[in-house]
């Protein structure tokens, strides 16, 4: 009896471990998952201001990114360089957010206005010291938005500035007929200029004040007062400063109490919420050569997003039940630790899929509160941070970003649709995340759109697709996939991360698709 008490030890000991993997490998089967779009249950329009961009006087941001100057070799119309619009015309970039940033609430708008001689050169004392010349202001700002086709989104400068600076610099852009409208028509611009949207300060808690929120709440009234938008073509929306994800969650509260009990002598229609996926202060991730602990946890600080914005909803919703105010996420993205031997200030870093697949999933969160969320600012479209395009002199490269920014731009004002699907889990040490995330959404040509991201970076996920109500008669799709999580486009690879079109069958009125690990995926569909 004794001899066998060892034998019978170990079988119990196999037994527990063949239930314990399998277990384990069932959890990781892969079994196809379901998505069902029901394109009869129809949700709020997806704003296509949620795709905007932000552009700062930062680093490489402005000067060399976008500006180069009318004597520049680099191609250009009017100081601008063509490849850059070239390539953000193809985005259909809502709105630029500009000049700051923290920049902002430095930035006195007459530095930037007449002739070159007029031109003030100052220090950026935020980003680094370096001098800024002034070359781009407010008349190049909107000549680059006309280029690219996009809005305007201002912040004004409340920090160092006044509230007449401000409301004579809101004079001077929409005004048809004052001393400010003469002068800037004598600066080249006779027709007013329109102003979607106009920022009054930026993190005014931190760089842009400092204010308690009670402090900016006094503040606020008296510029939101005189921020006089003269041009009817527009109704200027005036963005409140709110919070971001380190704190500052008062400022919710404070200003939509007021908000809800304001006299008729000011008024506000969007307040701003900030949030970057960067582990903490400072900024210690790495943007390349990071293995799949660091992705995941990158995914995870990401989908935070969600919690944040909905943090904000709850407050906003007890003062504003008709969700009159909208939430600008004017400034999102990854801040990693900067591409070493950059400039000191330029917050310069390469981007990965990784950046592509936060990017996908942070339109989905934004997405999923069309209803609150109707404008987003990547921080920031060209060389800085979380960058659509990054450049070296002449040359130029779009980054995985562009490209996630790129496959969704049917989802501008799309109309949100209900979808199922059961997401499955990725699990990698500590971190639980969903394996797939999706959207649903209408888009203005009525064809049927879907976004998947599969977040897995080793599993393929197989898909069925169906819709609740009708049959897929045809469909076409693109897919950004690349066989390494941290693969980038380097001036020599440009194009190693880009997207491929899809083959899709349909058949019986349903597709069977595969999703490569880790990639972005968007298809749009026919029903007729
Ligand atoms: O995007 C870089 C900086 O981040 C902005 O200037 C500021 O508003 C934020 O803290």
């Amino acid at each position: 009896m004794n001899t066998l008490k060892p034998i019978i030890k170990t079988i119990g000991i196999i037994a527990f471990f063949y239930v314990i993997s399998s277990t384990e490998i069932y959890a990781q089967s892969d079994s196809p998952i379901k998505i069902t779009i029901d394109s009869e249950k129809h949700g709020p329009v997806i704003n296509r201001h949620i795709f905007g961009q932000f552009a700062e006087h930062l680093g490489k941001g402005i000067y060399e990114g976008v500006w180069v100057g009318p004597e520049s070799s680099i191609p250009n119309t009017r100081g601008m360089r063509n490849d850059v619009v070239d390539a953000l015309k193809e985005l259909k970039v809502p709105n630029v957010r500009w000049p700051g940033g923290c920049f902002a609430d430095e930035y006195h708008w007459r530095d930037g206005i007449g002739t070159p001689e007029q031109r003030q050169t100052r220090i950026n004392t935020n980003w680094g010291g370096r001098e800024e010349p002034n070359t781009f202001g407010t008349h190049e700002y909107f000549d680059f938005l006309n280029q690219i086709g996009a809005d305007a989104f201002i912040s004004a400068n409340v920090g160092s500035g006044t509230v007449k600076e401000s409301a004579d610099w809101l004079e001077y852009l929409t005004a048809d007929k004052s001393t400010l409208a003469n002068e800037r028509a004598k600066n080249g611009h006779p027709e007013p200029y329109e102003v979607a949207f106009w920022g009054i300060g930026n993190e005014v808690w931190g760089c842009g004040g400092p204010f308690t929120a009670e402090e900016y709440l006094t503040e606020l009234k008296k510029f939101a007062n005189f921020s006089t938008n003269y041009n009817s073509e527009v109704n200027t929306q005036l963005v409140a400063v709110g919070p971001d994800a380190t704190g500052f969650g008062e400022y919710t509260e404070v200003i939509m109490k007021a908000w809800s009990t304001k006299s008729w002598a000011w008024d506000i229609h969007a307040l701003s919420l900030h949030r970057y996926t960067r582990n903490g202060w400072p900024p210690n991730l790495i943007a390349t050569d990071f293995d799949e602990q660091q992705y995941a946890k990158v995914i995870e600080e990401t989908l935070g997003m969600d919690e944040f914005i909905t943090t904000s909803e709850v407050i906003m919703d007890k003062y504003d039940p008709e969700k009159k105010i909208s939430i600008l996420v004017d400034e999102w993205g990854t801040w990693y630790a900067p591409t070493e031997g950059s400039p000191e200030g330029y917050l310069e870093q390469q981007n990965s899929q990784r950046d592509a697949i936060v990017a996908a999933l942070n339109f989905n969160i934004f997405a999923r509160h069309a209803d609150r969320v109707r404008g987003a600012n990547i921080a920031q479209m060209v060389n800085v941070l979380q960058a659509m395009i990054l450049t070296d002199n002449e040359k130029m490269l779009l980054t995985p970003t562009y490209h996630a920014f790129r496959l969704y731009v049917p989802f501008q004002d799309a109309e949100h649709l209900k979808i199922d699907y059961e997401a499955g889990t990725y699990k990698q040490d500590n971190v639980t995340l969903p394996r797939i995330d999706a959207i649903a959404a209408k888009g203005k040509d009525g064809k049927i759109l879907l976004a998947v991201t599969n977040v897995d970076p080793s599993r393929k996920a197989t898909i069925d697709l169906q819709l609740a109500d009708q049959k897929i008669t045809n469909a076409t799709g693109e897919t950004l996939y690349t066989s390494e999580i941290d693969a980038i486009n380097t001036f020599d690879r440009p194009e190693h991360v880009s997207p491929k079109k899809l083959d899709l069958k349909v058949s019986k009125g349903k597709i069977k698709l595969t999703l490569e690990p880790q990639s972005v995926t968007v298809i749009s569909i026919d029903t007729k």
